[in-house]
């Protein structure tokens, strides 16, 4: 694996670190690319420069939400030129202080990235001249969608509030944690070794026991153990609940919450919610992107928080809707008054195998199938 795909992590130029912002999750329709806009415009009206990068390489459509039917300028333009300077490619938009990388949706050789036309991107966003660069990935979990959230400074994972968005949701979270140690860990064999025993786990359909890996991972030479636990450590996705029409929904959120955490060993850095909104889907049928903050404010109100907490650095991410509102909503109130409905633990004895799990109602992680996935 060449440098190029690592180095991102490091300051972005001028002195600004941490300012590349990625939101992806596996599935398909969840909300990413009409959240990125929303942030962008949010972040923009806020007086920061910003640069949208439409890096859904198979589906780009990002441009038709700020009117371009054929933008003039492509990332795929960019990616065959010579050119080195990826800011000459970004494109004005209609919101003052918000700049475009239009994607170019319909070229076989974008949909499947060649190496080099991926290093080439990778290695060069943290030379675009913005306060905040966000990145909308397209759907899915190969390579080219893992590369590139990992890259981010930040990950954000958009997901709706059903059972099989939820399940893409901790898959494309499992795979990014996956690909990010089999990418650290490609000169250690033994590393290896044992990552690829956990595929063999797998196809006994066993799942994925990062507890167990990290174990296992202690035994070997000085200084791995360490490295690992500081790449699984430092893994902390946001994760994006959208389209919440109801506050009870939010009880499957908690759901991967635990099975992130209990299963792959990852904390989730804060967890977001953004209600539906038809508005939104007006703005974006008539790809007038600012009317995502014209609408009666539902969704547009839980932008601004989101925005507040993770796009601010000085405001860091424990404020808004960090976990602190999160838990003192009126659905958490009645979980606390009530004990209605407990939430049950992978570490339970009983777990996936007791009648009476939140009051008599089916285990809400089993139930949404974690326990099935390698
Ligand atoms: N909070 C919301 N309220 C109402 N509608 C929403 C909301 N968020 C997104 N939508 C609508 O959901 C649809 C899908 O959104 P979007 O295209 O952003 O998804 P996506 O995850 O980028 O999809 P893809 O993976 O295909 O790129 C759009 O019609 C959008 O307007
Ligand atoms: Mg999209």
């Amino acid at each position: 694996m060449s440098e190029t795909l690592r180095d991102l992590s490091g300051n972005g130029q001028n002195g600004r670190e941490s300012r590349i912002f990625a939101l992806g999750g596996g599935k398909g329709g969840v909300g990413k690319t009409v959240l990125t806009v929303a942030v962008g415009i949010e972040l923009a009206s806020r007086g920061r420069s910003v640069c949208i990068v439409d890096a859904d390489f198979a589906g780009a459509n990002l441009h038709h939400v700020f009117g371009f039917f054929s933008p003039p300028l492509t990332l795929y333009d960019y990616l065959v030129a010579e050119e080195s300077d990826i800011n000459r490619f970004r494109l004005e938009t209609t919101v003052p202080g918000l700049t475009l990388i239009a994607g170019c949706s319909g070229r076989l050789s974008l949909s499947n990235l060649a190496y080099q036309h991926k290093s080439k991107l990778l290695r060069n966003l943290q030379r675009i001249d913005a306060d905040a660069v966000l990145l909308d990935i397209g759907a899915g979990s190969a390579f080219n969608q893992l590369d590139v959230f990992n890259a981010a400074h930040h990950g954000l994972v958009v997901v709706t509030p059903e059972p099989h968005a939820i399940l893409d949701a901790y898959n494309f979270i499992k795979l990014a944690l996956v690909r990010k140690l089999h990418r650290a860990f490609r000169h250690h064999a033994e590393v290896l070794d044992l990552l690829g025993m956990e595929k063999l786990a797998a196809f006994y359909h066993t799942p994925i026991n990062f507890t167990r890996l990290t174990e296992q991972v202690a035994q070997l030479s000085n200084g791995t153990h360490d490295q690992w636990q500081s790449i699984l450590t430092a893994f902390r996705p946001a994760v994006v609940f959208n389209m919440l029409e109801d506050l009870s929904e939010q009880v499957e959120c908690h759901a991967l919450q635990i099975a992130v955490q209990e299963m792959l060993n990852v904390r989730i850095k804060t967890m977001h919610f953004v209600r539906y909104d038809n508005g939104f889907r007006r703005a974006i049928r008539r790809m007038n992107p600012e009317g995502l903050f014209s609408t009666s404010g539902l969704a547009a109100a839980d932008i601004r928080r989101l925005v507040d907490s993770v796009f601010t650095p000085q405001n860091g991410v424990h404020h808004a809707m960090g976990a602190k509102s999160y838990k003192s909503n009126r659905y958490w109130e009645e979980i606390r008054d009530n004990r209605k409905t407990v939430i049950c633990s992978s570490t339970c004895s009983l777990w996936g195998n007791c009648r009476h799990q939140n009051g008599g109602r089916p285990c809400r992680i089993k139930m949404l199938g974690f326990l099935n996935q390698h």
